[in-house]
């Protein structure tokens, strides 16, 4: 038997999502430029996708390009904003997805300014420090916060975060990728510029993602060749998958408020339980105020260290994470959680949650969690 509790770093593919991408990886072959029957059969896939995505977020068709993944789409807003845009600075957090705090500090080579925002002992970012910078410059800015946190689950306010930026003539681009299809977003009613959005964290397959662009904000080719997606991102389109995401999406929409349910009386079981069976925990983030549901980070008062932790629970059968995955696989100390003040003699485990597991799958791991801590 497995538990899974791993879900922000990526999700089990649901069995409808495979269904409606099995006929575009076998029958349904044709190229999406191809002006024959497979070809427009392809074509005709892509933009029911396309249109789902924009009917999910209250964006038009034409404001969404689907790209390789979260990382592909949160480099391309921040790149592009700033070649296409003339951004001078950039205001984000320290706390972002290494695909955004990895982008952001490299554009200081091309000479953009850098600032961070503070931050609350939650992750939060500061509103007030962000008017300050805001209103204490002219140069032109790209103001770049996630939404939520996909290490501690906390949420910005993007809505306030959109309104600040529209006050100040700045841009704002925002990382969706973890609560994307968990928390309703429209951006018909927010100020947002640039969004990002991934596959594979909500059943979805993974290497399929897209980024919306406001129609107010039109970018150059970043990829050229024959000129799909709109002139913007050329390459023969990953049809299978983007039909794919649509579904994932589709069905995420459809079932927001069943599966948030769900989740959260998961969640909160664990949480009680995590309590009752280990007093000295500290749950980081702000988790019990304005967070993403589907993560819950938890700092254990042990001496055993966080990979000892997880490879033990690996033993037994559950899946768990010390932070963000990792590319080598291997286990390093958490960049977010270094910015939250968690004392000396703690370990912290990200236990994240679908609407595939249990109340059963929470006892099995308390269980196991308090041989093992
Ligand atoms: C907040 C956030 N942004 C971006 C990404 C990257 O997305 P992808 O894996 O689709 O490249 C992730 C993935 O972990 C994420 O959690």
């Amino acid at each position: 038997m497995r538990i899974y509790l791993d879900n922000a770093a990526t999700t089990p593919l649901s069995d409808k999502v495979l269904e409606a991408m099995l006929p575009f990886l076998k029958n349904n072959y044709g190229n999406p430029s191809s002006s024959h029957q497979e070809g427009r059969t392809a074509r005709a896939g892509i933009e029911r996708a396309r249109k789902i995505v924009a009917q999910s977020i209250g964006a038009s068709t034409s404001e969404i390009f689907f790209t390789s993944g979260g990382t592909e789409a949160n480099n391309t807003a921040i790149k592009c904003a700033i070649r296409d845009y003339k951004i001078e600075r950039i205001i984000s957090s320290p706390i972002e997805h290494s695909c955004v705090f990895n982008t952001v500090n490299r554009m200081k080579n091309e000479n953009i300014e850098l600032q961070f925002i503070q931050l609350d002992q939650f992750g939060r970012a500061d509103l007030e420090h962000l008017k300050e910078l805001l209103e204490n410059s002219d140069k032109k800015t790209l103001v770049s916060l996630m939404h939520a946190n996909n290490e501690v689950g906390t949420l910005n306010p993007i809505k306030k975060i959109g309104e600040i930026c529209g006050e100040n003539n700045a841009l704002f681009h925002t990382d969706t990728v973890q609560s994307i299809g968990h928390i309703p977003i429209d951006v018909s009613s927010l100020n947002i510029n640039f969004l990002s959005g991934s596959g594979h964290k909500l059943h979805g397959p993974k290497g399929i993602g897209f980024l919306y662009v406001n129609k107010e904000n039109c970018i150059d080719a970043y990829i050229d060749g024959g000129g799909q997606e709109r002139q913007v991102r050329s390459g023969t389109e990953n049809v299978a998958s983007i039909i794919g995401l649509g579904k994932a999406l589709e069905e995420a929409i459809l079932h927001i408020e069943e599966f948030r349910l769900k989740i959260e009386t998961i969640r909160n079981y664990f949480i009680e339980q995590l309590k009752t069976n280990f007093p000295e925990i500290i749950i980081n983030g702000d988790y019990e105020g304005k967070y993403l549901f589907t993560i819950l980070n938890v700092s254990f008062n042990t001496n055993t260290p966080v990979n000892m932790l997880l490879f033990k629970l690996d033993l037994k059968g559950i899946s768990a994470s010390g932070g963000s995955a990792c590319n080598s696989g291997a286990v390093k100390s958490s960049r977010v959680l270094s910015y939250l003040n968690i004392p000396d003699g703690y370990h912290s485990i990200r236990f994240s949650f679908s609407h595939y597991n249990t109340i059963e799958e929470v006892d099995y791991t308390i269980t196991q969690l308090k041989t093992i801590v």
